[in-house]
């Protein structure tokens, strides 16, 4: 399965913090906003990631992030000269999906939740037709919202409804099969002239082959699109992280509990940022677990879930 980030647009409704840098860029507590999407996507064991962003920024990312192999993985990047919607990332992506199937994230949704990564990992396996993630919001009518009969299954989605059915909205997460580059060339643009990733999500489902996974109340899905959001996002970082002395979304020690690079390899990933807490955590995790593990304490199973 092939990854892709969609870490476009404008962030207007973020300016004029982001009129000279990416929203993507921005920071949630210790480390770049993309690093929790990206982290998502590597916990789900997708090592082939295509980064979409404007011409302005992509440079920022790739000096950020490389060609991923520092990670173990593999990173591409790919151009979007205008905002034409979320499901343009098809399009924008259609030679590196090929005829694979896809988890598209977008660059600014964090995740979090306990055994997250097994989930992702159980969802990724053998993807037939669409599998999107739920999540309860108390603000519904600013997202995706989907709703299921009470066997489960979805039976419908709406695009931010005036008065909407449920409170479930549909997270940033999406897993597709490998027809959904076909779908997104058949698309027309809505009304606001962009190809609307609710449009194919419901070509999915009159085809009777859309799934929804909700994600209770022990995940957390937060968005970082204004500035409470982003700063409310920061805040349940930095209070978990301070409280369990664990970091989340640490993509060095994903990529090293992953298998994606060795220990000494994360190690020295961490030396190289000794300068701040970050870098030292790299640094003290890679050491206290070996001497953990000695005891028959892992901390594997905490971080990767
Ligand atoms: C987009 C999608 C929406 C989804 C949301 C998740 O909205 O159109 O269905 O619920 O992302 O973050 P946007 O954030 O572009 O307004």
């Amino acid at each position: 399965m092939k990854g892709i980030i969609l870490a476009g647009g404008q962030g207007t409704r973020l300016h004029p913090i982001t009129l000279g840098v990416s929203k993507q860029l921005l920071p949630v507590y210790d480390k770049p906003m993309i690093y929790y999407p990206l982290s998502a996507l590597m916990l789900a064991g997708i090592t082939d990631i295509q980064i979409i962003s404007s011409p302005d920024h992509l440079s920022m990312f790739r000096k950020l992030l490389g060609d991923g192999s520092w990670l173990g993985i593999s990173l591409s990047y790919a151009e979007q000269d205008q905002p034409r919607g979320i499901a343009d990332a098809f399009l924008t992506s259609a030679d590196h999906i090929g005829n694979d199937s896809v988890a598209l994230v977008l660059g600014d949704n964090i995740f979090h939740g306990s055994r997250f990564g097994t989930l992702l990992q159980q969802a990724t396996q053998n993807v037939e037709g669409c599998v999107l993630f739920g999540h309860p919001v108390r603000e519904p009518e600013r997202y995706g919202v989907g709703e299921l009969d009470e066997r489960g299954n979805l039976v419908s989605i709406e695009e931010k409804p005036t008065s909407p059915r449920t409170n479930l909205a549909i997270t940033g997460l999406y897993l597709y099969d490998d027809t959904v580059v076909d779908i997104a060339r058949g698309l027309q643009p809505s009304e606001r002239g962009e190809l609307e990733i609710t449009d194919i999500n419901r070509i999915y489902l009159e085809r009777g082959e859309a799934t929804l996974i909700p994600l209770g109340r022990g995940f957390v899905w937060l968005d970082t699109g204004t500035n409470e959001a982003l700063m409310e996002a920061g805040q349940y970082v930095q209070v978990l992280q301070h409280r369990q002395g664990v970091r989340i979304a640490c993509v060095e020690e994903i990529a090293w509990r992953m298998g994606y690079i060795d220990r000494e390899a994360c190690y020295r990933l961490g030396s190289r940022l000794a300068q701040s807490p970050y870098g030292r955590y790299i640094m003290e995790v890679t050491q206290i677990d070996q001497s953990e593990q000695e005891y028959g304490i892992s901390r594997a199973a905490q971080v990767l879930t």
